[in-house]
């Protein structure tokens, strides 16, 4: 993941940018720089590869050293990992670094090409740096020109930017990625990706809010929300042990990590689609036309994960998809060989039943392809394939960023392998490809719907049941809402196939029991509502979860609608998981038990 590191002291930063870009480096990264400024003269140092080649660099060229600089380590995204590529980016008289993805990069860059812009990089960030700099010629107050200017862009971002002339002003701004601003202990002000960044220099830390824009001098700063407003934001105190393991302004590590869900994405997604061309890059070794079958092996959420994914598999790549939960597969002898690609998926890497069935896999001649998130773990390390996720370290026993990216990752494969073997109209691949990019700012959307969820979470607080329905991919969310609710708030809660309910569970319902059905406005929406129509007939106590432009027929029929962003059938696993997630917490924090460490559970199930 991109890390920005911000300074302004009036002292030289180079030393100080150049520590904090070392404690981003756990976000990954395949190039960094830096840029001080020093009475309007910019002087600017960048390398592919890892800081060691940067600091090799600007111990050869000799530091130039500024009171105001910005650093930063690149995720390479827009653009190979090169040095032209790295940031920072100067443009005209702007100075910036960027964390994140411009959706509507492509039309900007096009306009600014047309209005004979010269364009020398193939990233987003430098288009953001053309869009301040035009804005900087015809508006003459400097706050008011980068808030029109980045309010031009469309996506998920965190930018630091310097002004040339402007020795003491270092500008920030969020909107879907983390930013937060450090009041220096002894002097200056800062601004990070996280609290962990500026933990060398200060331990007074203000987490902006989403659509914040900070701009700080070396005595003071103002913050600005979306609409413009100033405002003022609380600060925390941070002490570097607690900024090690930080949890932000959040009070539990599930917050924080669902939180960081556009983040994470974004990062994972990089890694497979070339945002140029809008395709998708796979794993040469992953050569589909070999396998007649595909078979995936997961416990517990991952296991959910792998369950949308044989929707989308079955339905792209028009090939036989075999799913299930390690611990029965391991043990039912099932026919393996050269011709089946075993794809197992595990945050941990570690999960005891997953990686016996993956060398079980192994032993039987199958290809084997581990979607995971730590990269050191066993699973990493004997499968023949590696699919990262990028989802950083979860800390909270209950998965939820690590589920986000493992169906991030099998969305991307569906499209890949479809592409391999020509099963998909080329136009149909590009613009499923296009509507993942938008996935980062689909899911920042979504969070709006966190008052009406609380609300709803102090309702199921005091239930001792609670049924998740729901069709198609919406079948494994609900099953994941169900996990999800029991295993941090201990409320009995059950996933089943909304079609599936009149052959037995259906016998449940009466006006005590609460129903969440998850409706996204789909190919079997239709389907879905005669379900919900069937419960309600029987008095179950409902809430539809659905689309902005169901939600209002819904609540015709008298019933409860939480309304979701509206998104197309192959992005609706991801939107409608954060519900599920944030109704789990929310009736977690209500009740007061242990949300990071729920009892009973391990994070790494490493025994049968
Ligand atoms: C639920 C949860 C578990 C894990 C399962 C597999 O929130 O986290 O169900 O998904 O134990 O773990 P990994 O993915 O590490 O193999």
């Amino acid at each position: 993941m991109c890390g920005i590191i911000g300074i302004v002291t009036g002292k030289p930063v180079a030393g100080g940018l150049i520590a904090s870009l070392k404690l981003l480096e756990y976000r990954g990264y395949d190039s960094a720089g830096i840029a001080t400024m020093q009475n309007g003269t910019v002087w600017r140092e960048r390398a592919a590869g890892k800081l060691a080649n940067l600091e090799h660099k600007i111990k050869d060229h000799g530091v130039k050293d500024g009171g105001i600089g910005i650093g930063h380590t690149r995720w390479a995204t827009h653009g190979a990992p090169t040095e032209a590529n790295a940031h920072p980016h100067i443009i005209d008289n702007v100075i910036i670094v960027h964390n994140g993805i411009i959706e509507n990069y492509a039309e900007l860059r096009d306009e600014l090409l047309a209005n004979g812009a010269d364009i020398k990089s193939d990233t987003d960030t430098e288009i953001i740096g053309h869009l301040i700099s035009n804005q900087l010629k015809v508006e003459s107050n400097i706050e008011t020109a980068i808030q029109t200017a980045i309010g031009r862009l469309t996506g998920a971002f965190a930018l630091a930017i310097m002004i040339k002339g402007q020795d003491d002003l270092l500008i920030g701004a969020r909107k879907g990625c983390p930013l937060v601003v450090g009041i220096g202990d002894v002097e200056g002000h800062y601004i990070g990706s996280d609290a962990l960044a500026l933990s060398p220099f200060s331990r007074q830390i203000v987490y902006l809010d989403e659509g914040d824009f900070v701009f700080a001098t070396k005595d003071s700063f103002k913050i600005f929300d979306q609409n413009g407003q100033s405002v003022e934001r609380d600060v925390n105190i941070v002490e570097l042990q607690a900024a090690t393991m930080d949890k932000g302004k959040h009070k539990h590590f599930m917050a924080k990590e669902f939180f960081e869900q556009p983040d994470v994405v974004q990062h994972t997604l990089a890694h497979y689609i070339d945002l140029k061309s809008n395709t998708i890059k796979l794993d040469d070794k992953l050569d589909i036309n070999k396998f007649e079958r595909i078979v995936m092996v997961s416990c517990g959420t991952a296991f959910y994960a792998a369950m949308v994914a044989k929707y989308w598999l079955e339905n792209t790549v028009k090939i036989s998809v075999e799913i299930d939960v390690a611990s029965e597969y391991r043990y039912r002898n099932p026919p393996l060989n050269s011709k089946c690609l075993f794809i197992v998926v595990s945050q941990s890497g570690e999960t005891a039943d997953t990686l016996a069935a993956l060398r079980l896999a192994k032993q039987q001649g199958a290809v084997t392809v581990a979607i995971v998130n730590v990269p050191t773990s066993t699973m990493a390390r004997e499968a023949d394939i590696i699919l990262p996720t990028f989802a950083g370290t979860e800390v909270c026993v209950a998965s939820t960023k690590a589920f986000m990216c493992q169906i991030s990752v099998l969305a991307t494969l569906s499209i890949g392998l479809a592409t391999s073997l020509g099963r998909i109209d080329p136009a149909k691949a590009t613009a499923m490809t296009k509507e993942l990019t938008q996935l980062p700012r689909l899911i920042n959307d979504c969070f709006s719907i966190e008052a009406d969820i609380i609300k709803l979470a102090h309702d199921i607080s005091k239930v001792e049941h609670v049924l998740f329905l729901g069709r198609h991919t919406s079948f494994p969310i609900a099953m994941e809402g169900a996990l999800k609710l029991k295993e941090i708030t201990y409320i009995h809660a059950e996933g089943y196939a909304a079609g599936e309910l009149k052959h037995g569970p259906i016998a449940l319902i009466d006006e005590k029991m609460p129903l969440i059905i998850i409706a996204p406005d789909n190919e079997v929406y239709e389907k879905t509502r005669s379900n919900i129509e069937e419960i309600a007939a029987r008095g179950g106590d409902i809430t539809v979860f659905t689309s902005k432009s169901r939600a209002a027929e819904i609540r015709k029929l008298g019933l409860k609608a939480i309304a979701l962003p509206d998104c197309s059938s192959f992005l609706s696993p991801f939107v409608y998981t954060i519900p599920v997630q944030l109704l789990a917490y929310h009736t977690a924090v209500h009740m007061g038990t242990d949300v990071d460490q729920p009892r009973n559970l391990a994070k790494s199930v490493t025994v049968e």
